[in-house]
């Protein structure tokens, strides 16, 4: 799997920035390859491409989401490079956690209606540095992660001409194209994997 942390903090050296620090170490220990990066409201997101799963997330300053992975929703290209990937999202709040879910976590997922969400968490200040509440919310988002890739797997079915021509992508390259196609035919309803679906998921992404 390969992850990265996409997050947002007004504070330098704060909870934030050490939580993604210690959420970064808790993935790798799961052999996932994990990157983070912070968030720019105007930046150029095409860099997702990369990624299998994007976990992304910030704290609430004054009743909202930080203002540059919120803004990133509205002023930047980040919607079309999260199209059918998986997400996992997180919160660092001061509120009680049933209040900052229903007014919190909308303000991320009202953009990601068509994403598979993997896992999310609200985290309160006293749980930021906690190991046990961090290994517990990676733990979630592997196994869903996990879970997810398999069900792709039983259900869809390649045809002889498709697999050739995933034969014919370089190594390297061709598991990707494979999730990708694969999240491409379950999104768009088809149970089987032709020559023209495979055309079809590439020129979307082209
Ligand atoms: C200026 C400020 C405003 C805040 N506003 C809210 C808020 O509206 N709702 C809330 O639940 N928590 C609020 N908090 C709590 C923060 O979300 C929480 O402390 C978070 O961990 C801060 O992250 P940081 O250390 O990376 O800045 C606020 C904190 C600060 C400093």
């Amino acid at each position: 799997m390969k992850a990265i942390i996409l997050y947002d903090t007004r504070s330098v050296g704060g909870s934030t920035d050490k939580f993604v620090d210690n959420l970064g170490k808790s993935l790798a220990e799961t052999e996932a390859y994990v990157e983070k990066g912070k968030c720019k409201a105007t930046a150029d997101y095409s860099f997702l491409q990369d990624f299998d799963v994007i976990i992304m997330g910030a704290p609430v300053y004054y009743l909202l989401v930080s203002s540059d992975l919120l803004g990133s929703f509205f002023q930047s290209n980040i919607k079309k490079y999260l199209r059918r990937k998986k997400v996992a999202l997180f919160l660092a709040c001061g509120s009680p956690e049933p209040m900052a879910t229903m007014m919190y976590l909308p303000q991320l997922k009202i953009h990601l209606v068509r994403n598979k969400i993997l896992a999310e968490k609200v985290f309160a200040p006293q749980e930021l540095s906690d190991m046990e509440a961090i290994d517990s919310y990676v733990d979630n988002i592997v196994e869903e992660y996990r879970k997810a890739i398999k069900t792709r797997d039983r259900s869809l079915v390649w045809t002889d001409g498709a697999l050739e021509m995933l034969d014919r992508i370089p190594s390297f390259f061709k598991d990707r194209v494979r999730i990708t196609t694969e999240e491409y035919a379950e999104e768009a309803g088809y149970n089987e994997i032709t020559v023209s679906v495979v055309n079809e998921a590439k020129a979307e992404f082209e």
